[in-house]
Order: structure tokens, then sequence, then C-alpha cells
């Protein structure tokens, strides 16, 4: 990374990855008080699915039979993580489209009626429909964190629409029958704020500083990260959402049967607790300093994959692999590409 001090004693940011390309727009943020540029993911687009208005950034090429890959933030993160990721996979010949989940940015809910569900179902769901407002047959899925959970999902239930898919932590569909199994001493301490967000304070905390959630949960997911402030500044933009504090905490409270789900989805997620195959092409990425999921070589998850898989330890990184570890995000998606081609 490059830091420019400019006359006026701003600070200008440049990630050297960007001095490469002019396919990802720069944007300027203010932050506390300070002129900042960093780049991001813009222009940004709308796309009008049954329930939502979908903000998302498409890379959209000319040539109309590029490749798709659709790439899938986690929480507390934004459509940014992936600004390092998006100018390599352009460079591939891909059209790139990242979307804000429900409830971040400026996607938005059509119907004030509409539960402001997480729940996995609808999650998944969610990006089957974007791909139908965008008439996209068939794209890679790719995503980390909350994204795992997403891109697992559509990948599960539409195989016909996932020509592969990329997922950090492997599986992370859930069975809600396994929601209260009694786990390990060791597995509590990490997995603390799901239990917080379940209590009225932890949501009223999380209601009066969502960038200071970003901020602890950063720093206690990725211990090693050496994220700046500017970066947090700009992420937190996509925590405005008016939707943003109901969403962030029913995944955690549907999660752990402390909310049910929105009943449309019901067949969904009845199907998502029999924990279906995937059968699509996956690479799954285990980032060693990740602390909610420990690394594992991937055999404990091998039972879930019913196609070709290949699976990496991923060194010095923690649960944001796109910003800490852009290149092997990127090179994880063109890899499926050719685990699906070999396939083929
Ligand atoms: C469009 O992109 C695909 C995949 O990158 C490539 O195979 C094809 O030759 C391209 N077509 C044109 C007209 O550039
Ligand atoms: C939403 O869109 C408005 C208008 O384009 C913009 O000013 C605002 O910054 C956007 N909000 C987020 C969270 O991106
Ligand atoms: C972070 O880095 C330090 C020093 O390089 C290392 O000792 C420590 O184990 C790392 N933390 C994690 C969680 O990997
Ligand atoms: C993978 O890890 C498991 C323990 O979780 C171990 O039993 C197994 O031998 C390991 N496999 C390989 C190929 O290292």
């Amino acid at each position: 990374m490059r830091t420019i001090l400019t006359a006026g004693g701003n600070i200008l940011l440049a990630l050297s990855v960007f001095s490469l390309t002019t396919t990802a727009a720069t944007k300027s943020i203010t932050a506390t008080g300070t002129s900042i540029s960093l780049p991001t993911l813009s222009p940004v687009h709308y796309a009008q699915t049954p329930r939502l208005s979908i903000e998302y950034y498409d890379s959209a090429p000319k040539n109309a039979t590029a490749p798709v890959a659709i790439l899938v933030h986690g929480f507390p993160y934004s459509i940014d993580t992936f600004v390092d990721v998006v100018p390599k996979l352009e460079n591939e010949g891909y059209r790139v489209i990242v979307p804000s989940l429900r409830g971040f940015g400026n996607t938005t809910f059509l119907s004030t009626s509409t539960p402001r569900s997480a729940e996995q179902a609808a999650l998944g769901k969610d990006i089957i429909d974007l791909m139908d407002a965008l008439k996209i047959e068939k794209a890679i899925f790719a995503g980390y964190d909350w994204g795992t959970v997403v891109v697992n999902v559509a990948a599960a239930l539409w195989p016909d629409r996932c020509s592969g898919m990329v997922a950090a932590n492997s599986y992370l569909i859930q069975n809600r029958e396994t929601a209260w199994n009694v786990a390990a001493a060791s597995t509590y301490p990490v997995k603390w704020y799901y239990y917080v967000f379940l209590t009225p304070p932890g949501y009223s905390s999380l209601a009066s500083d969502t960038k200071g959630w970003a901020e602890v949960l950063w720093s206690k997911n990725s211990p090693n990260w050496t994220y700046t402030e500017e970066q947090l500044e700009a992420a937190s933009l996509a925590f405005h959402n008016p939707d943003y504090v109901d969403i962030a905490t029913n995944f955690y409270r549907n999660r752990l049967l402390y909310a049910p789900g929105d009943p449309s989805y019901a067949e969904l997620a009845n199907a998502l607790d029999k924990q279906p195959l995937i059968t699509v092409p996956s690479v799954t990425l285990d980032p060693d300093q990740a602390v909610v999921f420990p690394a594992t070589n991937g055999s404990t998850t091998a039972k879930y994959f019913a196609g070709p898989r290949v699976h990496h330890i991923v060194k010095g990184c923690g649960e944001n692999i796109p910003l800490q570890k852009p290149e092997v995000f990127a090179n994880a998606i063109l890899e499926v590409a050719q685990l699906g081609s070999a396939r083929s």
C-alpha cells in the first residue's frame, strides 16, 4: 500500500493492485474530518426482486458471453470487501457482480410488512432472485462468513444456476434440529456475539454503535489483520441501512431458534434442514487465523460434497479472505472454473 501525503495534509491511500487497473472506480469519502480516497466498487446499480431493491456492483463487460461470478460479503462487512478481487477477475474476462445483502448498503425491502428475516433460506434465495432479475442463467458463487451460508444454500438448492462454488469454511448450512446441541466449552467464547445478539441490550448496543461493533468483530475474528481506520469507515457506511440491526441480530436469533423464519420460505427452510449435498465443483478455503471456525483439512465436511472439491488452508489470514488475501480468493474462483471445465 502507498501512502501519499498531499500538500494540504490530506492522506490519499492507494492499494498497489489498483495501479494496474482502471476497471473499478475510486470514490471519495469523508471520514473523521480527513478527506480520504479509497478504492471502492462503484458505480452501483439497483435490481428489483419480488421482495427487495438490491444494490449491486456490476462490471458489465461489453462481451455478453463473459462468464459471471457473484461475490457475497459477510457480517459486518460491505461489498467493498471485494475491491481488490474484482479487478483480477475482470482482467480474466469475467463479469463480476457484487450485491449488498438485505439490510446492508442500499439494499432495501419493498414492503414494510415483509419480515426482516436473515434466515439461511432467505439469504440464498435473494441471490437466485437477483440472477432472475438480471436474466443471468448461471454463475460461479463465491463467499465468506455469511456469504458462505449464502453460496452454500444457493449452490445446494439451485445447482442448475451454479457453475462452481468458492466458500470459506466449506459448509455452513444448518440443520435446525442440531441448533441446541451442546458443544465443547472452547467453542462458546469465540461465538460470544451470537449470544449477545439474542438479548435486548445486545440489539440496542449494535443499534447505537454499528461501527464500534464492526471494529470489535474485525479485530477479534481476524486478530492479525492490520486494517486501516479508512477501510473501517468506508465499510461502516453500509451499516446505515434502516434494517441493518434487525437483519444482523435476526441471523443469529434465527440460527439459535430464538426467532422463527419467514413463513414464505418454510419449504426451502425445511429442505435446508436436511443439509443438502453440494454437487457443483467447489473450492473451499480455511483461513488459518480464523477464530470462529478454526481451520481444518476439510475431511469432516467432505461428506457434504458430491462433486469435485479442492480444499486449501489459507496461511496468515483471518475470516475476511477477500480483503486480506485478494489474490487467493480470486485464484480460487479461477480454480473452480477449471474444475468445472475439466468435468464437462
Ligand atoms: C467473450 O468472452 C469469452 C470468455 O472470456 C471469450 O471466450 C470470447 O472469445 C469473447 N468473445 C468476444 C466476441 O470477445
Ligand atoms: C444510498 O444511495 C444514496 C443516494 O444515491 C447515497 O447518497 C448513499 O450514500 C447510499 N447509501 C449507502 C449506505 O450506500
Ligand atoms: C498473529 O501473529 C503472531 C506473530 O506473527 C503469531 O504469533 C500469532 O500466532 C498470530 N495469531 C494467530 C491467531 O494466528
Ligand atoms: C484431517 O484431520 C483429521 C482430524 O480432524 C484427521 O483425523 C485426518 O487424519 C486428517 N487427514 C489428513 C489427510 O491429514
